[in-house]
């Protein structure tokens, strides 16, 4: 049977309207920000929990105000923490992280978005009406220098958070700077349908996963490299519905694809595609570049209207990541594949 525990938090903000988190050290979500709070002791009542909660982990002393939300988090083994989140303002103490938070600061929401934080906390705070919409929390640019962007810039699967909502403003502000990659003599014939709605959505990842189904049963044999891309790859065909937003790259091509080398066409689509994943993790999401719903590019031209001079080239799921960072991937040696002045 399922075992109830009680919980509770604090929706604390300063005079500048920044929020008072704490960096969870602990299971659930640990290494994630949240704000601070944790379980409600036998015999203490919510309120009282709020103000030992806050102080133990922030040294802060706080007033407690009304009654934010209250939300059920599943933990382990059929526990299900009933958490009480309490609007409260701080009346003394200095700010020092302890007990189980790791760390702890103020931050504005634009902060808040560059910043890995529990499932579901800015759509809480966002349905109490603490952000105006989630554009509130557009993220500010991390700050990665232009190679550790360009080298840790991942096909994320795994790592999408798939319970996070991504506002549609911060995949415009992305689409704006990946506008900015070449196309043929400038012609920018590329057009960028972007997916939200869940049955839409629902309908191309069942294409997507009938495609990866038949793909991955013809894989041959496999080393540890392409077996671990296979594990992810087949967790993204199963959760692909759930990513908040699929982002699909297309291009005005004419009725039928040009005869022999196309490079001078995708040219003029995919690198503002890759802009685009790297802009998106400049912003804190991530994507993974994906062909497969291709085998089936005319039924989800329909789903979506696609006229029929328009072709796909990729689509991309578009998430916030869970974690913080990537790492540089290994790829085969430059020796192997440079020729200076002829092959
Ligand atoms: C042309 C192309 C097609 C790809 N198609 C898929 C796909 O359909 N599904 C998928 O999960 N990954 C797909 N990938 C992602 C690759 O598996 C991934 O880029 C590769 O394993 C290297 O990993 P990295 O991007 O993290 O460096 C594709 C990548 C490219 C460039």
């Amino acid at each position: 049977m399922t075992r109830r525990i009680l919980g509770v938090g604090a929706v604390i903000r300063d005079a500048d309207g920044r929020f008072l988190l704490v960096l969870r050290g602990h299971a659930p979500q640990a290494g994630r920000w949240t704000v601070p709070g944790g379980k409600v002791e036998p015999g203490e009542s919510l309120r009282a929990a709020v103000v030992r909660e806050v102080a133990e982990e922030t040294g802060l002393h706080v007033e407690v105000e009304d009654l934010a939300w209250v939300v059920d988090i599943p933990g382990d083994d059929d526990v299900v923490f009933e958490v009480h989140d309490f609007v409260a303002t701080v009346r003394s103490g200095t700010l020092q992280a302890g007990d189980d938070a790791a760390d702890a600061g103020w931050f504005s929401p634009p902060e808040m978005a560059g910043l890995p934080l529990t499932t579901g906390l800015i759509k809480y705070l966002t349905r109490a009406g603490f952000l105006i919409d989630e554009g509130d929390a557009m993220p500010e640019l991390l700050p990665l220098d232009p190679d550790e962007l360009l080298t840790t810039t991942r096909s994320v699967r795994k790592r999408l958070d798939l319970e996070r909502p991504v506002p549609l403003d911060v995949v415009k502000e992305a689409l704006e700077v990946a506008l900015q990659a070449p196309t043929g003599s400038n012609s920018q014939t590329w057009h960028w349908i972007v997916l939200t709605d869940p049955e839409i959505k629902q309908k191309v990842a069942d294409l997507y996963a009938k495609s990866f189904a038949t793909y991955s049963a013809n894989q041959p044999r496999r080393d540890d490299t392409a077996r671990r891309v296979a594990s992810s790859a087949q967790y993204l065909a199963d959760t692909m519905a759930q990513v908040p937003v699929l982002v699909i790259g297309a291009i005005y091509s004419g009725a039928d694809l040009p005869d022999g080398n196309q490079a001078g066409l995708w040219g003029s689509l995919l690198p503002g595609a890759w802009s685009l994943q790297l802009a998106l993790r400049a912003r804190g999401l991530g994507s993974a570049w994906t062909t497969l719903h291709l085998v089936y590019e005319r039924e989800v031209a329909e789903i979506l209207g696609i006229p029929p001079n328009v072709h796909q080239g990729v689509l991309l799921p578009v998430a916030y990541y869970t974690g913080t960072d990537f790492k540089p991937a290994g790829r085969k040696p430059l020796d192997d594949i440079l020729h200076v002045n002829g092959w």
